[in-house]
Formats: C-alpha cells, sequence, structure tokens
C-alpha cells in the first residue's frame, strides 16, 4: 500500500488520497472538454482512476480543480496520463506544481523512464526534464 502524499503551496494542496477525488466532476471533464478523452464513459473515467496513483489539486475551500494520474510499477517505468487544470484556475502555476508535486513523490524515485503523451504541452513538461523521444525508432505503439 503506497502512504497518502500531500503538499501545499499557496493554500492550494496536492493529494493522492483517491477518497477525496470528485470522479464525476473529472469524468464531466475529460469526457466533453478534452482532446483525448472525448465521449470516454463514466465507468472507464473511474476505472482508469481506480488502477492508477491519481494527484488531485485542492483549492483553499477543498474544491477540486485539477488533477493527473500515473500509471507506474514503483520501480522501473511511470506514464503521466489526464493532466488538468480547471479553466477558472490556469495561468497561475498550478500545472508547474502538480507535475513538480508527481516527480517529487517519494515512491516514484530512481524509475528508468518516465513517459507523456502530449499535442502541445511540450513547454510544460520541458520545464521538468521530458524531451521528445530521442530514438523514436526504438518505440512502439499498438493503437485500436
Ligand atoms: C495544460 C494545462 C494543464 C496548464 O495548466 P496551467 O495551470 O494553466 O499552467 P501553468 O500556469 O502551470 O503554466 C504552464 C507553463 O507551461 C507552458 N505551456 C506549454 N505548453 C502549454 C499548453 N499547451 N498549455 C498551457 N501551458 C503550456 C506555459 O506557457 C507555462 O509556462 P511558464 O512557465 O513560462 O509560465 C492547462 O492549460 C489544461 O488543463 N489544459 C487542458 C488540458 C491539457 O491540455 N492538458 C495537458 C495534456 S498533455
Amino acid at each position: 500500500m503506497i502512504p497518502i502524499f500531500e503538499l501545499t503551496r499557496d493554500d492550494f494542496t496536492i493529494s493522492t488520497d483517491p477518497a477525496r477525488l470528485d470522479l464525476d466532476l473529472i469524468h464531466r471533464t475529460l469526457s466533453t472538454e478534452s482532446y483525448w478523452a472525448e465521449g470516454r464513459s463514466f465507468d472507464k473515467v473511474a476505472r482508469a482512476f481506480a488502477h492508477s496513483l491519481p494527484f488531485g489539486i485542492y483549492a483553499p475551500d477543498g474544491m477540486l480543480v485539477g488533477w493527473a494520474r500515473v500509471v507506474t510499477d514503483y520501480a522501473t517505468f511511470a506514464n503521466l496520463s489526464d493532466v488538468w487544470v480547471l479553466a477558472s484556475h490556469r495561468g497561475r502555476g498550478l500545472s508547474k506544481f502538480l507535475v513538480g508535486a508527481i516527480l517529487a513523490h517519494p515512491d516514484l524515485q530512481d524509475l528508468r523512464r518516465w513517459s507523456l503523451f502530449t499535442r502541445d504541452a511540450h513547454g510544460l513538461y520541458g520545464q521538468f526534464g521530458f524531451t521528445v523521444i530521442a530514438e523514436p525508432e526504438k518505440a512502439m505503439e499498438r493503437r485500436s
């Protein structure tokens, strides 16, 4: 069992407590606003979060204003997915707080590789050491 991890900055708290997540909000947002999970069912979103290490960003009033999830074996690799900050809270560094907190998680250290996919946020992740795949000929994928 991985202990719950929390970090607070400027009254915003990042927590990995799955019980705090507002899955209705996450599902509604991802399925209607994201370019990668459009139309995804509530069941699929909930299952994906249930089997990932979830990170929520909580405003001072306790409301969920951002999130991400990490798929990992806690030893060799981690994949960062579903990174989101509500439009009302963008442009104030919360996604950088989130990605920094994720990379600082004590059970996600010394991994061989972090991976993620992004259409246009390379400039965000680049600030944390992510680069485009150096040797794409060594990477494969199988898409449905
Ligand atoms: C991308 C997103 C998470 C950024 O959240 P945010 O809290 O507004 O971002 P921050 O204030 O922490 O700043 C992000 C930094 O990354 C940069 N950046 C690079 N690509 C970006 C992008 N596509 N969107 C937003 N910022 C981006 C910003 O310019 C900013 O740089 P700065 O350090 O010079 O200020 C947010 O806009 C969002 O949820 N968008 C919709 C979902 C999405 O695209 N998620 C990422 C999928 S991979």
